[in-house]
């Protein structure tokens, strides 16, 4: 059952319960390892949203973020030739990645302003792959990772997968979002090793400013801590100008991590990287470690880092495609939002989604149960992105038109 956007696993899942055995009818023994211990029971939206698919009710999903799904034009041809290379009937092992692929991951970087070496990059099969690259780099069981709230709801299970804590630190929003750095800082323990970035952040879609880059920087470098940065929608900005990449950050040991799965939209192609930047001295140890545990697993497969080149430049249409639809969908929300004075949405400033501030009559979670069971529109609570209060509601703004619009009028007048 997906209930995150774009992913295969069971978000949907908390965290909590074991499964236990008994052994000689005596000793109780579990039989899995603890960091594996998540309540498996589906909670009670994925449950009513099963049964409405179930049902075949019509239902509209305004959390849709498949991109491969939601009607974008792709040049079929193109990816499907690149894959047939006939150079993928040779093995040639490499650690970070074939040198042809990671060129085309620097040129990527070039095209946005940002100088990054093809050595200081490492391939890997999804963004996921190269946190948990970079956790296993930097921590030791127990150690404890920074990570930003709200934000993407994945980090607690990779975390929890790679023996690592997360620690959080707040987000703020007054007229836009901004870092608590007073918190953050007081979250800082002896045992923090690195503190985590979503530029822009998913949901809220705020990048991180210049003056806060800086000072992320600053303190990293002064306590030795990492800046691990998450860009995969670093492409998909509203304003006239992006904000830059961390890519060439140099102040402080950084691992950027992106993909082809948001910024060209092919999710099913699994290809991410991590680009390696800082103080020359933790940068060449940080990726002498890396290559081993990249070599270790040699993950990558050859049809699709042949490809990469091509996938890369099919970044451009798709991007531009997403972002006009983007512009619609928030010109319909704020028309729409304009008629009512129930609802309103917070600023945002790049990425896929909205973020709707709504009468906390119920929890967040109650609020998305009776919308998809009165109004048969399935949004996702602001508590599965740990918004710090309720009253809050996701949207996708990559849905269809022809979905969004009824689908979010039916919303609205919910609030009426
Ligand atoms: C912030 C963020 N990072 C990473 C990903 C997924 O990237 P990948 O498919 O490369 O693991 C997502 C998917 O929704 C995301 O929202």
């Amino acid at each position: 059952m997906r209930l995150l956007p774009c992913r295969g696993y069971n978000a949907c899942l908390s965290r909590g319960t074991s499964i236990d055995c008994k052994l000689g009818g005596m000793i109780r023994v579990t039989m899995f390892a603890d960091r594996t211990k998540w309540n498996l029971a589906a909670n009670r939206l994925s449950e009513a949203f099963a049964r409405h698919r179930a049902a075949v009710k019509t239902l509209v999903d305004l959390t849709d973020s498949n991109s491969t799904e939601c009607g974008f034009v792709y040049d079929q041809r193109a990816i499907l030739e690149a894959l047939q290379n006939p150079a993928a009937l040779e093995y040639k092992p490499e650690p970070q990645g074939l040198v042809s692929a990671r060129k085309a991951v620097a040129e990527y970087y070039a095209e946005r302003g940002v100088n990054v070496q093809v050595g200081d990059i490492f391939l890997t099969t999804s963004t996921s792959e190269a946190y948990s690259y970079a956790f296993r780099l930097l921590c030791n069981p127990g150690d404890e990772i920074l990570i930003p709230a709200p934000s993407y709801p994945l980090f607690d299970f990779l975390a929890d997968i790679q023996d690592v804590k997360v620690v959080r630190y707040p987000l703020v929003y007054d007229h836009g979002w901004q870092i608590d750095f007073h918190v953050l800082e007081r979250a800082i323990t002896p045992r923090t090793r690195a503190i985590l970035v979503v530029h822009p952040n998913n949901p809220t879609g705020h990048f991180t400013k210049r003056a806060e880059v800086e000072k992320l920087s600053a303190i990293c470098a002064e306590r030795a801590l990492a800046l691990v940065v998450d860009e995969v929608f670093l492409d998909f900005c509203l304003g006239a100008e992006r904000p830059a990449s961390f890519a060439g950050n140099a102040e402080a040991l950084t691992f950027t991590l992106s993909g082809i799965s948001k910024i060209c939209g092919l999710p099913q192609m699994k290809v991410a990287w991590l680009a390696v930047s800082g103080p020359q001295k933790s940068k060449s140890e940080a990726k002498a470690r890396l290559e081993v545990i990249a070599d270790t697993f040699l993950s990558m497969n050859a049809p699709v880092q042949l490809a990469l080149p091509e996938f890369l430049s099919q970044g451009r249409p798709f991007q531009k495609q997403l972002m006009e639809r983007v512009r619609r969908n928030l010109a319909e929300l704020d028309r729409r939002l304009g008629l009512q004075k129930a609802c309103t949405r917070l600023e945002l400033e790049g990425g896929w989604y909205a973020v709707l501030r709504v009468p906390a009559t119920l929890s967040d979670e109650d609020l998305a149960l009776a919308l998809l069971n009165e109004k048969s529109v399935y949004v996702h609570p602001g508590s599965f992105y740990d918004f710090p209060r309720e009253g809050f509601l996701i949207v996708s703004l990559i849905s269809r038109e022809a979905e969004f619009s009824p689908g979010l009028a039916s919303l609205l007048q919910f609030f009426l």
